[in-house]
């Protein structure tokens, strides 16, 4: 891949992305064939914050490709307790993996990292902003069992605002002919405004509605979403939103045959357990999908050269006002911006950078 890091989906090429998942297809279809294909290679995990199926798909990953993991799934048990910036941290384990997969609660922090390590840096969540590798399981789930993701009707339903997948999976979809939008969302949690930006820039044609049951008949996929309770400062705002949305067997009666029903995982209650029998639903597909294309994506990353990094540093202080940008916290970062559909924003988050941001 053209590639080093998969910070944003919005940097991987359709080419890339088809190159990907034709080797994810191909090693789906005969995973023995793989077994040894990153023998000796050897991934670093740093989850900073909770996570079941993204680390263990990346573990799994790594280990049927006959490489080895390392890392921690808690950063209380590593010397992130005793105060350690994030570049430290990167910079060392660098120096002893051949790739870093990073989960952070900050936005940005994924970037960051990469700015330091000599290995190249997968994003697997970094706080509300990007989820790229979930859009790998998510858009190999749609390919392998629909055939194609051009001409689709994608209903998207729950958090918008707070929903890291969401945002990924859009900009990988602008990268298909013709997908036609449903955004589903309570107006608080509709998507942020750098998001729907970059659709408009993208003439991505999409409506916003706040209600499911209307809207379930036109979809070929339904792409379901939890309120993020963890991203919201205000435990108030949260009461008011949750249970918002729940998907019952009654109501996806009124769905194509052909709809798909995906879901990041984990839910709460925005998936009835009787929808599960139903074969329109296939979010526990969708997880293994992801650790085949995981796979694609570590045996490419994994042996890319060793590029050692300088420390770029700062003294600058954060121009940018997001209070969950990594720049709030990590202050050496350097103050990276980018022009973008929405003006000058902040290239670690992507949020403006304006007197009166975030
Ligand atoms: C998602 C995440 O962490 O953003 N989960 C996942 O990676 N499969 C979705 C979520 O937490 O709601």
């Amino acid at each position: 891949m053209a590639i080093r890091n998969l910070i944003d989906f919005g940097d991987v090429s359709r080419e890339d992305w088809d190159a990907l998942y034709a080797e994810a297809c191909r090693i789906m279809d005969a995973p023995e064939a793989y077994a040894e294909a990153c023998k000796g290679k050897i991934s670093c995990n740093l989850f900073y914050e909770t996570s079941t199926r993204t680390n263990f798909s990346f573990q799994t990953a790594m280990l049927r490709l006959g490489g080895s993991v390392f890392g921690f799934a808690n950063p209380s048990s590593s010397s992130v307790a005793k105060g350690e910036s994030l570049k430290d941290t990167v910079k060392m384990v660098s120096g002893y993996a051949d790739v870093i997969v990073i989960r952070h609660p900050r936005e940005g922090a994924a970037l960051a990292a990469s700015l330091y390590s000599d290995v190249p840096v997968i994003n697997a969540g970094d706080g509300s902003h990007m989820h790229p590798t979930q859009t790998t399981a998510d858009l190999t789930t749609i390919l392998r069992l629909h055939g194609t993701v051009d001409g689709l009707a994608v209903g998207i339903c729950g958090d918008l605002r707070n929903g890291r997948t969401v945002h990924s999976l859009i900009k990988a979809l602008a990268k298909f002919q013709n997908v036609r939008f449903f955004l589903i969302s309570p107006r608080e949690l509709a998507l942020p405004d750098y998001m729907r930006h970059f659709m408009q820039k993208h003439n991505l044609p999409f409506v916003e509605v706040t209600g499911l049951e209307a809207v379930i008949p036109q979809l070929d996929v339904l792409y379901m979403t939890r309120i993020q309770q963890e991203r919201f400062d205000n435990p108030l705002d949260y009461e008011r939103n949750k249970g918002v949305y729940v998907l019952t067997n009654s109501i996806l009666q009124r769905g194509r045959e052909k709809l798909l029903v995906m879901h990041p995982l984990p839910r709460v209650d925005e998936i009835a357990d009787d929808v599960d029998n139903d074969p329109r639903a296939v979010y526990f597909q969708q997880g293994r999908f992801g650790m085949f294309a995981r796979m694609a994506l570590l045996k490419d990353l994994a042996h890319q050269p060793r590029i050692p990094q300088r420390f770029p540093l700062s003294d600058e202080g954060p121009i940018c006002r997001n209070p969950n940008c990594i720049t709030q916290t990590e202050l050496y970062l350097p103050p990276l911006t980018k022009e973008t559909e929405a003006g000058l924003c902040c290239a670690y988050c992507d949020k403006p950078i304006h007197p009166s941001a975030p």
